[in-house]
């Protein structure tokens, strides 16, 4: 057969995206909330031994960051370069973030892509020139509908605010360019009718059909009255929309106009994650301009709640982000990765609460599974001298456990692989931590090893085997959410020297039972969960 060139091709990659973070300001709970699911559905697809890309970064133009720079004295450049390397990068890596790449918008691999998108856009006939005039919101670096703007009170009485920022939005009219969004509302209805699950999730879905159902207006794509931005290729007056400019980063990231073969087993992503205030600009605008412009798209949206703090998004700009340092120096970074998936149902609003974190890190986290962990380590040190004994006296209530794990297994595969229910497919696991617990509560090894009959020794092995292998179930299922520590019970369990590096552990194995071999060395090793210290008082 003649060789086309897909062969090496091979199977198209698991692409996930966060959306690209404006550098105004430092991170917050918010914007880490979406890279971590990122991190953990990551993880999870590379767990099951696919070939994954996981893609984030940094949104550097428009006129909020330009204004920012400004009043704090330095040039946009400077300030999203002090930003980035200084804040934004080392939260990630502090964050065990596993991104394979960082696209900043300001980056030529990026610039150069977003002028010949554009540009082809207008060389086929889908840009035109007009004028605009309305409401603009800074903070969202979008006009707005005069319908959806609220009635501002006190400082701001007479004003209209953004329903988001509730800040008083700017009447701007401008000479612009605009790209024909109105022709694109047949044939996005038929994508999302025959494509059930490109918005996730469904009441997201819902937002965006009716809106769309309603009727678009074409997209001002251009604006004139400043200059940081990515300069119309056929009119250096004016710099491409900041919008427009960003959405392409998923594309020019991973070789859009510059590497067709990295493009072709890449693109298009499998799925965007998005916060829910930024739906429309990628259920709507981008697939257009993806139609437009001839190019596959994305196979999934999915629209993530807001964290928040008295009733209100909690972001920057009304002083209410806290920053992820300020929990991890606290719960330390497992507990942090763990607890936002657990405690909040992704794609509705939650929040955040240290009294509800302190009572979970304890009761699910240390007394549940990290005590399970080292309980099982000490038996085997105590009456086995460290080395897993092999499980010859099997009963029902092994194998309910074996059932357990493989339940387990299914269960949060589908969730946080497929469905993207973290929260979910987290309870799946932690069930079944209970239910090992229940099964050492009832089988009572501490009292069975009092009996030095050899039944006995034979029902005591082959309890503290069961745990153990029930721990090596655990330890694959919760690494992409809890890496670390897994990393630390994988050593305990003593697994790498006979079955490999956690790594390698494939999630459709994982319930397979009897991984584990007899002859391990186990190790109580370091608490996973230590108890927790009393927050300092103020
Ligand atoms: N730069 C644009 C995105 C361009 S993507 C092509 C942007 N940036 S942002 O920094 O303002 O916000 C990005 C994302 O951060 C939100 O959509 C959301 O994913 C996350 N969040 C910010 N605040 C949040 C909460 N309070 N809660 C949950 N997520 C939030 O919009």
């Amino acid at each position: 057969m003649a060789a086309t060139g897909n062969e090496q091709r091979g199977a198209s990659a698991y692409y996930v995206s966060t959306p690209i973070y404006y550098v105004n300001d430092a991170p917050h709970l918010g914007h880490a909330y979406t890279t971590v699911a990122g991190d953990v559905l990551t993880r999870w697809h590379r767990q099951r031994g696919e070939k994954v890309w996981f893609l984030t970064g940094t949104d550097e133009h428009g006129q909020k960051i330009m204004r920012t720079a400004e009043a704090n004295g330095v040039t946009p450049q400077e300030w999203c370069d002090k930003l980035v390397e200084e804040a934004w990068k080392p939260l990630w890596e502090h964050l065990e973030i596993a991104n394979d790449d960082f696209i900043r918008t300001t980056q030529k691999r990026h610039t150069d892509r977003v002028q010949e998108f554009v540009q082809d856009l207008y060389d086929k006939g889908e840009i035109y020139q007009g004028g605009y005039e309305g409401p603009y919101c800074v903070g969202c670096e979008e006009y707005k509908t005069p319908g959806e703007l609220l009635d501002g009170e006190g400082e701001f009485a007479g004003q209209k605010l953004c329903p988001i920022h509730k800040k008083p939005v700017e009447m701007l009219k401008e000479e612009n360019y605009f790209f024909k969004l109105s022709e694109y509302g047949p044939r996005l209805l038929e994508h999302y009718e025959k494509n059930p699950g490109f918005i996730q999730p469904e009441s997201a879905r819902n937002e965006v059909v009716n809106f769309v159902r309603q009727g678009l207006q074409d997209l001002s794509i251009s604006r004139s009255t400043f200059d940081w931005g990515v300069p119309v290729p056929w009119d250096s007056g004016h710099v491409i929309y900041v919008w427009v400019d960003a959405l392409l980063n998923y594309a020019t990231a991973v070789g859009y106009g510059s590497d067709q073969a990295k493009f072709e087993e890449t693109w298009p992503a499998s799925v965007h994650l998005v916060g829910k205030d930024i739906l429309r600009f990628h259920a709507v605008i981008w697939p257009a301009m993806l139609m437009a412009n001839g190019l596959p798209l994305p196979g999934k949206i999915a629209a993530n709640g807001w964290l928040m703090v008295g009733g209100e998004k909690m972001s920057k700009s009304n002083l209410t982000g806290i920053k992820p340092q300020d929990l991890t120096s606290h719960f330390g970074v497992d507990a942090y990765r763990w607890y936002f998936l657990r405690a909040i149902a992704f794609g509705q609003d939650g929040s955040f609460s240290w009294e509800d974190f302190s009572a979970r890190y304890t009761s699910e986290l240390a007394n549940d599974f990290g005590n399970l962990a080292s309980r099982v380590a000490a038996m085997v040190g105590k009456y086995f001298g460290g080395t897993l004994p092999e499980a010859t006296a099997h009963s029902e209530a092994e194998q309910a456990v074996a059932d357990g794990l493989a339940k387990a297994v299914a269960e949060a595969d589908a969730k946080i692989g497929e469905e993207l229910d973290f929260a979910g497919g987290i309870a799946a696991v932690f069930d079944f931590i209970k239910q090992v617990n229940g099964y050492l509560t009832e089988q009572e090894p501490w009292k069975v090893a009092k009996d030095t009959a050899d039944a006995a020794q034979a029902r005591l092995a082959t309890i503290l085997y069961t745990a153990a292998e029930a721990l090596r179930g655990m330890a694959v299922l919760l690494a992409p959410v809890m890496p670390a520590t897994c990393e630390k019970l994988w050593i305990s369990l003593g697994a790498e020297p006979h079955i490999g590096p956690l790594s390698v552990q494939r999630v459709q194995e994982a319930g397979t039972w009897g991984i584990l071999p007899a002859g391990t060395t186990v190790t109580k090793g370091d608490v996973l969960f230590p108890r927790l210290e009393e927050p300092a008082k103020g």
